[in-house]
């Protein structure tokens, strides 16, 4: 154990946090638990408000024409959903997963946004090298608890402090949170089928809980942000976190979104972004 592992066991043994379980399936890769993941973005599933919150939250920090960053973009969800609502804008995906990326191609094609993708098989932590062009935001959804350590964590967050140095970028990082009990994690999945009356699918419902007991909790996520010089506004509740920062130059203001809205499953987008301290969305 090295020193920075000693002290997280001590912080957690203080808070009475459950110990982080690193996730198994870190690059994304079978096809199975993919199809999964990727069908509860559809509007009304698990995930969609997370992709609509973070989509209209992005597109106030876009000026027109800007392109973005989506890093650990997986099947594309995000970036396919900006672009559909901001058809100024283009994007570049990296993910690890050929399989997340094959997904994603698909994905762009369907909602007719492909021209304005560029999609790279790469690590995360290396992709202030793998840009060839400068964006005006760096978002990741969902993702950052598939670092297998903090170290590596870090890694990731100095790839994205290097690019906002060189850029300016502006900068969007959403994930769940750790709860403080390992029981609390099942529990997670069944209280959604509860209140919606959906069931999940059993391989997301697996993937669920993996990832909540894989998560940072907000503490682990400052402390990292700090010691890789990101100053970030930072929120959490209700086993979520956010962490951004508006773009370091003066921009334009942004054109409006023009994406799917309130006729979409958006209620519970708004009740994310309200716990997390935004106001309504688009
Ligand atoms: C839970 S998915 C989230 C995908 C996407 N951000 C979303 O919310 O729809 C996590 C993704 O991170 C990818 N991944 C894991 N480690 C990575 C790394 N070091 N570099 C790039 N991608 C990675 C996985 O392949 C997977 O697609």
């Amino acid at each position: 154990m090295n020193a920075r592992q000693h002290r997280e066991t001590e912080i957690n043994e203080k808070l009475k946090t459950a110990p982080r379980v690193p996730e198994t399936d870190i690059v994304m890769d079978s096809e199975e638990p993919v199809r999964a993941f990727h069908a509860a973005g559809e509007v009304g599933g698990p995930l969609y408000p997370i992709y609509h919150f973070s989509a209209t939250r992005l597109s106030a920090l876009l000026p027109s024409g800007a392109c973005f960053l989506d890093l650990f973009c997986g099947s594309g969800r995000l970036l396919t959903y900006l672009l559909a609502g901001r058809p100024d804008l283009s994007a570049i995906g990296i993910d690890l997963s050929g399989e997340m990326l094959r997904r994603a191609k698909e994905n762009a094609v369907k909602a007719q946004v492909l021209d304005r993708v560029t999609l790279v098989q790469a690590d995360a932590a290396l992709a202030d090298r793998v840009l060839e062009q400068p964006v005006a935001a760096i978002a990741s959804l969902s993702a950052l608890h598939h670092c297998p350590s903090s170290d590596i964590l870090r890694d990731v967050l100095r790839a994205v402090q290097r690019i906002r140095d060189r850029d300016g970028s502006a900068v969007w990082l959403f994930d769940l949170v750790r709860p403080p009990h390992a029981s609390t994690a099942n529990l997670i999945p069944s209280s959604y089928e509860l209140s919606t009356g959906l069931q999940l699918d059993p391989f997301f419902r697996e993937d669920w809980i993996n990832s909540l007991r894989a998560g940072w909790t907000f503490e682990e996520m400052r402390d990292a942000l700090k010691t890789s010089e990101l100053d970030l506004i930072s929120s959490e509740a209700n086993f979520s976190q956010v962490h951004w920062c508006p773009s370091s130059s003066v921009t334009p203001p942004p054109p409006d979104w023009n994406g799917p809205g309130r006729e979409g499953d958006v209620r519970r987008a708004d009740k994310l972004a309200s716990e997390l301290g935004f106001g309504p969305l688009e």
